[in-house]
């Protein structure tokens, strides 16, 4: 048995960083599911394909290779857009679901645990996880966060920019008929509306420790 913690929330919140503090913290994987979704967003766009062609974007699906998932080129406004888009597909949901289910129940380098984010992990691809959160905060405080973000990256778009894309984004997400963004009904709530990386932080570990330490003890016991 592997322990998961599944970290789903809405656009810009803050999950990713939540996720990656989490891993570092419990020695676990960590896996940006976002980051698979983003990787079609790019295959259809370097084949020059229609991302709102469900033939195109699981032509991408299928020929995704995950070992590109660090490639910066993912991480632009437009892929995230376009990731949105390409996501909605159910036949592009489920090619991308054997790799996640499998990062779940094998965490590469034999590690004993993994914390995976995205909008659908506690309730679709780990829905046993061992802990799970969903990460929410303001529109607007989002829209702070990535600008800044993207501003470190050298190309920000205006704020009110990207708060639209942010509202669009997560409307599509929230709308879709398969794996629509929601909390899973045992998932902790975490608003870091108000709450800074640590804080929020501190927030997210005092919320799934209970869970991790138990099943690392049972664990431990065989
Ligand atoms: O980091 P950010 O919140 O901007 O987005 P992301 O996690 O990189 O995800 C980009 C897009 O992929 C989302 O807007 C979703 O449409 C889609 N996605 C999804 O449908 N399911 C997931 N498990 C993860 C992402």
């Amino acid at each position: 048995m592997s322990i998961i913690i599944a970290v789903d929330g809405t656009a810009a919140s803050g999950k990713g960083t939540l996720a990656k503090r989490l891993a570092q913290h419990f020695g676990f994987a960590h896996l940006d599911s976002g980051s698979l979704y983003r990787l079609v967003a790019l295959g259809v766009t370097e084949a020059h394909g229609d991302p709102a062609s469900e033939a195109d974007a699981l032509a991408a699906a299928r020929a995704l290779d995950p070992a590109r998932r660090y490639d910066p080129a993912i991480r632009s406004r437009a892929m995230g857009n376009v990731a949105s888009v390409v996501s909605a597909f159910p036949a592009v949901r489920a090619t991308l679901l054997a790799f996640q289910r499998d990062f779940a129940a094998r965490p590469p380098g034999g590690l004993k645990g993994s914390v995976i984010d995205g909008r659908d992990i506690g309730t679709i691809v780990c829905p046993d996880a061992t802990a799970k959160l969903f990460v929410d905060a303001a529109p607007g405080v989002r829209a702070r966060r990535r600008w800044l973000e993207l501003s470190a990256a050298g190309a920000a778009p205006p704020e009110s920019a990207i708060l639209a894309d942010i509202e669009a984004r997560d409307a599509r997400d929230r709308n879709r008929p398969v794996a629509p963004l929601k909390p899973a009904p045992d998932a902790r709530l975490l608003d870091t509306s108000d709450l800074d990386i640590d804080a929020a932080f501190a927030a997210a570990l005092a919320l799934v420790e209970p869970s991790v330490e138990n099943a690392l003890k049972a664990l431990a016991k065989g």
